[in-house]
């Protein structure tokens, strides 16, 4: 059967920056940045993104584009042998971690947004906010209806496929993201006392860069870029042919780095405009922001579209997601005797999803782990096996002359096969060794 692809260049670019763009972005970046000295923290991220970021994409773009297959599949072709097969099972692990968690948190902005509809914080003291977020967050039962929606919404997707389902979906939201950022940022920069939060955000105080911001930086680089699970390499076997790889991938990284950008734009100077604390943790936006909205003239239409824009980012990663494990599942049942179709598949990971998230719900400790556990180790231990994988691969006359054919010079070539082999790899094991306190 003939695989489904994107219909168009700019299908494949806004559904890999949907997946990009999300809670990493808007709830967790703006957050760590507050904590890790804002201005300082941002310029370590601009630089784990160019050396990050553009090599990694780029290869999961190239691998998902030149075998046509998911993870299951890529590697498997890709190496010529069953030897790097543990390596797709590892993405789908990964992924499935990961939804576990991010759906939870999807809830809460499905949560949000429904009681900023209502005009639910009107009278909310931060103080009152922060026990409300406890609060919230608590109510199981409540949780659990917010958190399965977004499954549901997901699964809708999936089941009508990629160009029906994942791209149609991903040419609706991400236009309407970037506006409702557009207005959010101008919104904000009129408030009175903005540009000290601003000049916070933009002015690096090199003091405050210390190892462990590098740790942080790197971590939030690959969980943001969705880099290290086979998501891209998923997208990128729907790539269109005639797409280039290399521009895809910068096209892909600027726009997740400019939302994550915006994003501080539009918190930081709210933030110091009324006096908050930028360094509030996890709760920024959900504590700080609604009280901030509660102060603002046109309240509710604020605290209705931040809302909304954090939904509609989260939800077109969680589709990325999902893609990962549903093509997996079809490809790996494929040569069986009982092929799985695509709506079967979604069904068992609409089962699975929702199986996590009772448990992220009933067990904070299995929240944290997925959390700690995808984000810092997994995602840069798949990037780093994939990175030695290529970075190998490219050597081999075939693969160099297949890159040569999409407008790659030779020495381009070599240059990527060796930032693969090296330089990815080296930079990954010094940040892990780091992490385990080995110096
Ligand atoms: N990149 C997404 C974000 O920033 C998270 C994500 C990770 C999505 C891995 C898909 C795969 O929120």
């Amino acid at each position: 059967m003939k695989r489904e692809a994107f219909s168009s260049k700019i299908g494949l670019i806004l559904a890999a920056a949907g997946s990009a763009v999300g809670l990493g972005n808007i709830w967790k970046f703006p957050y760590i940045a507050g904590e890790n000295g804002g201005g300082a923290f941002l310029l370590i991220y601009l630089a784990c993104v160019i050396v990050f970021g553009v090599p990694l994409i780029m290869m999961e773009l190239y691998i998902g584009k030149r075998s046509r297959k998911s993870p299951y599949g890529a590697f498997r072709a890709l190496s010529g042998s069953g030897r790097w097969q543990w390596l797709s099972w590892l993405c789908v692990l990964t992924a499935v971690l990961i939804m576990g968690f991010y759906f939870v948190v999807t809830g809460w902005c499905f949560s949000y947004l429904s009681e900023a509809l209502i005009g639910g914080f009107r009278g909310m003291s931060t103080d009152t906010l922060a026990e409300h977020f406890t609060a919230v967050t608590a109510n199981t039962p409540r949780m659990l209806v917010f958190s399965i929606l977004p499954v549901l919404v997901t699964s809708a997707v999936a089941w009508f496929a990629i160009n029906k389902g994942i791209e149609r979906m991903s040419k609706l939201l991400m236009p309407m993201l970037l506006l409702i950022m557009l207005i959010m940022v101008i919104r904000v920069l009129m408030l009175e006392g903005s540009m000290s939060g601003l000049r916070f955000f933009l002015h690096a105080d090199f003091s405050k860069i210390t190892p462990d911001v590098f740790i942080q930086a790197m971590g939030q680089c690959f969980f943001s870029l969705s880099i290290g699970m086979g998501t891209l390499v998923t997208y990128g076997s729907y790539m269109p042919q005639e797409q280039s790889l290399s521009q895809a991938s910068v096209q892909v990284v600027i726009l997740d780095t400019l939302v994550a950008f915006l994003a501080g734009v539009i918190i930081f100077p709210a933030v110091f405009s009324f006096g908050f604390n930028p360094a509030e943790g996890p709760q920024l936006v959900f504590v700080v922001l609604p009280a901030i909205f509660e102060q603002m003239s046109f309240s509710w239409l604020s605290g209705v579209l931040f809302f909304l824009l954090l939904g509609i980012a989260a939800i077109t990663s969680t589709i990325s997601l999902m893609e990962v494990v549903v093509a997996f599942i079809g490809e790996a049942t494929a040569t069986t005797r009982h092929p799985l179709n695509r709506r079967t598949s979604v069904c068992i990971v609409t089962g699975i999803a929702v199986v996590l998230v009772v448990l992220c719900l009933l067990q904070q400790t299995a929240f944290s782990v997925f959390e700690q556990l995808t984000a810092n180790y997994l995602m840069p231990l798949g990037a780093l096996c994939m990175s030695v994988l290529v970075g190998w691969t490219l050597s081999r006359p075939d693969e160099a002359a297949y890159l040569n054919e999409k407008g790659f010079q030779p020495w381009m070539v070599k240059a990527f096969s060796f930032v693969l082999r090296w330089v990815v790899p080296a930079m990954i094991l010094l940040v892990f060794l780091h992490g385990l306190n080995l110096f």
